[in-house]
């Protein structure tokens, strides 16, 4: 019998670490003939996901460049896209999230009437300028997609606001597949740094901010934040593994830099950040993976954003939303450090996201949308 050609789409450090695990799944699988196009709109942190992961793309569009406009990455994706699609020809693409090049990858293959599969669908902010531009580019994908792989019930019932209602199945997210392969008991660290903290006698604070609609004064706010809080409370010790955007970059040496409990490292690879993420005391972040991870791992989160299209785990009390100004964050902060009830209220281990299983209910229900399965798997329950 024909193999089912499944091409995955990613290109993003996130996206990476998210559909590795699902790429890997339909590879091992005889039904399927597992493609894998990377974007590469990210160059050095996808590639750092793809070695630990040991995938190997069967096509690699390298669009990145400094400092790139959403313009220019979503115009060399989609152009790529168009040769890719052309000699491939799949019988589904797979795009993940909401990046530009997910985006870019639903459109091309809707121009090439190639049906699309929305690996982590139905998050939704409901504001247009936060996340920016995620919120629209998954909404987008949304109106593209036949397949939607939901990872939360909440995420269905958004879809089911804007009248998507077929082709919707709850799967779990498969960042939580992912976290069960990368978690190592008794892991040492590579990185120096990470390697000598004190884990025990200090409070080791694991923080990340990036966001493109938290540059310029809301980052400068965050950060400044964060100086406070290494200043004031002498036992922490920040860690900040900074994302490679040179807006990033600039930002965290100029209002973190020569700290000596302050430190700046380069981004880890995500075996270092998860056994990293597991050893700590508590997060500050704006990132959307952290958001799900540090739960599943029992840490405290404080989100540096307005709002979150993650509310499952600030309902479970394992998240809460801080805010991007100064004097909010840097309270949140130091009631953690310093009420311990307030940081054990907080620091349970609860699963909204997944339970591990995500890639092979996607997998199985791919199968049976193609008519290889009589029926689809059962559904993630929450
Ligand atoms: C992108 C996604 C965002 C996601 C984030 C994850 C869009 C619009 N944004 O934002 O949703 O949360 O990735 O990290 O798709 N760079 C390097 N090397 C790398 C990666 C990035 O040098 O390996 C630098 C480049 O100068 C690049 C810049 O970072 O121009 C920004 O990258 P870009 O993908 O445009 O935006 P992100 O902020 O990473
Ligand atoms: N991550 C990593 N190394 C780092 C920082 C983050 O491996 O130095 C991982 C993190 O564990 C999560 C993902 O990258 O799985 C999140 O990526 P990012 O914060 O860049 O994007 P977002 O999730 O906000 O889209």
């Amino acid at each position: 019998m024909k193999k089912i050609k499944v091409m995955t789409v990613f290109g993003t450090r996130p996206e990476a670490i998210k559909m590795a695990p699902l790429a890997l799944e339909l590879a091992s699988r005889p039904e399927f003939d597992a493609q894998c196009c990377v974007t590469a709109q990210h160059r050095e942190m996808l590639d750092s996901v793809l070695n630990i992961f040991q995938l190997q793309p069967d096509y690699d569009l390298n669009v990145m460049e400094p400092r790139q406009t959403l313009s220019t990455i979503t115009s060399k994706c989609l152009n790529g896209m168009d040769s890719v699609l052309e000699d491939a020809e799949p019988d589904l693409v797979l795009v993940h999230g909401d990046t530009s090049t997910t985006f870019a990858g639903a459109l091309a293959s809707f121009y090439h009437k190639i049906p699309v599969g929305h690996v982590e669908a139905g998050l939704r902010t409901y504001d247009k300028w936060s996340p920016f531009p995620e919120e629209i580019n998954r909404k987008l994908v949304g109106a593209i997609a036949d397949l939607h792989f939901c990872p939360t019930a909440a995420n269905r019932d958004n879809l089911a606001r804007e009248n998507i209602t077929k082709g919707v199945f709850l799967t779990g997210n498969t960042v939580i597949d992912a976290l069960q392969t990368t978690i190592i008991k008794d892991f040492t660290f590579i990185d120096k740094t990470l390697d000598s903290l004190d884990y025990v006698n200090q409070k080791v604070v694991l923080v990340t901010c990036h966001r493109r609609e938290n540059y310029g004064q809301p980052m400068a706010d965050i950060m400044t934040a964060m100086r406070r809080v290494a200043d004031a409370f002498p036992d922490t010790e920040l860690v900040y593994p900074v994302h490679l955007s040179p807006v990033v970059q600039e930002a965290a040496h100029r209002y973190l830099g020569g700290h000596p409990r302050i430190h700046l490292i380069m981004p880890l690879d995500v075996r270092e950040m998860h056994n990293l993420m597991a050893r700590c005391y508590m997060v500050m972040t704006d990132s959307g993976g952290l958001q799900e991870e540090a739960p599943a791992l029992g840490k405290p989160v404080l989100v540096l954003r307005r709002e979150t299209e993650r509310p499952e785990a600030v309902e479970a009390g394992t998240v809460r939303l801080a805010g991007v100004e100064e004097e909010k964050i840097f309270q949140m902060a130091s009631q953690l450090l310093s009420d311990r009830t307030e940081y054990d209220k907080m620091a349970h281990a609860v699963n909204p996201y997944g339970d591990g299983q995500a890639c092979s209910r996607i997998a199985d229900i791919i199968a049976w949308h193609f008519g290889r399965r009589e029926m689809p798997p059962e559904e993630f329950g929450q």
